[in-house]
């Protein structure tokens, strides 16, 4: 496989997928708090979509079963909404949503703390949605695909937390998942140059403790080795002239 580069104006309808997906995060994380399953937050992301005139992108893929992740403390990552799974003071909770508007997919994350949290969680949080902003600030043309994961790693690392191999970001267009890979760590200057029209899903996953994951017996969640906490932020990204363009932002 190799790298797809889209014309402007595919940049645009991958834009309407990722103002979706932002509006339906926005509507799930307002609905966060103590008592909440993560199934109920299931099953307003999955009206929001519809509302707004999408369709999921997650479920069915690879038989995955939900609208949404839902991945609580120590899950990384791929966590199954269930309603026996109810937040409590204390938690955070990573929200990963998908689209797809018009044949054009649209992938986004957030981490969201469940009423007050340990000062530590609340760092963490802050250090994994800075490793993402510092990341995006990499994206133009002619830096490399390493640049972007040193720049996750050096942030998350300075501040003492440890960087999920296992998992990586992706290109990202008609399908959800294209060539190349984004791992969330690599050497400046090495991978794949950026180009212009490449759309990617940069998603850092940083772990409190250790930065080892092993996925559980459902086959999807993915939980740190060391049972720390876990965050994950996620933007699709478009490389253009005139620098990096958030997709999936407001
Ligand atoms: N953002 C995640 C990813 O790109 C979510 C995928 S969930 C899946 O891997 F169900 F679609 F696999
Ligand atoms: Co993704």
């Amino acid at each position: 496989m190799s790298v797809i580069v889209k014309s402007q104006t595919e940049i645009r309808k991958m834009r309407e997928s990722g103002r979706i997906v932002r509006r339906v995060l926005n509507a799930v994380k307002q609905a966060v708090a103590p008592g909440v399953s993560t199934m109920d937050l299931e099953k307003i992301a999955e009206k929001k979509i519809q509302e707004l005139g999408a369709k999921p992108a997650f479920k069915g893929y690879y038989d995955y079963p939900c609208v949404l992740c839902t991945s609580v403390n120590d899950q990384i990552v791929h966590g199954i909404p269930n309603e026996k799974r109810v937040l409590k003071e204390g938690d955070i909770v990573s929200i990963d949503c998908g689209v797809v508007l018009d044949g054009y997919f649209g992938d986004a994350a957030i981490t969201v703390p469940v009423g007050k949290i340990a000062p530590e969680h609340a760092k963490l949080l802050e250090v994994t949605q800075a490793s993402l902003e510092r990341a995006i600030g990499t994206m133009v043309i002619g830096n490399t695909v390493g640049d972007i994961g040193a720049a996750v790693q050096e942030l998350v690392e300075k501040n003492g937390f440890s960087v999920v191999r296992e998992f990586v970001g992706h290109g990202i267009g008609t399908r959800l998942h294209e060539d190349p890979q984004v791992p969330n760590f690599g050497v400046r200057g090495f991978g794949q140059k950026l180009k212009e029209g490449m759309v990617l899903a940069v998603e850092p996953m940083v772990n409190v403790g250790r930065p080892g994951a092993r996925v559980l017996d459902d086959q999807w969640t993915a939980v740190t080795e060391d049972g720390s906490f876990s965050a994950h932020f996620e933007h699709c990204v478009a490389i253009t002239k005139d620098g990096p363009v958030v997709l999936t932002a407001d």
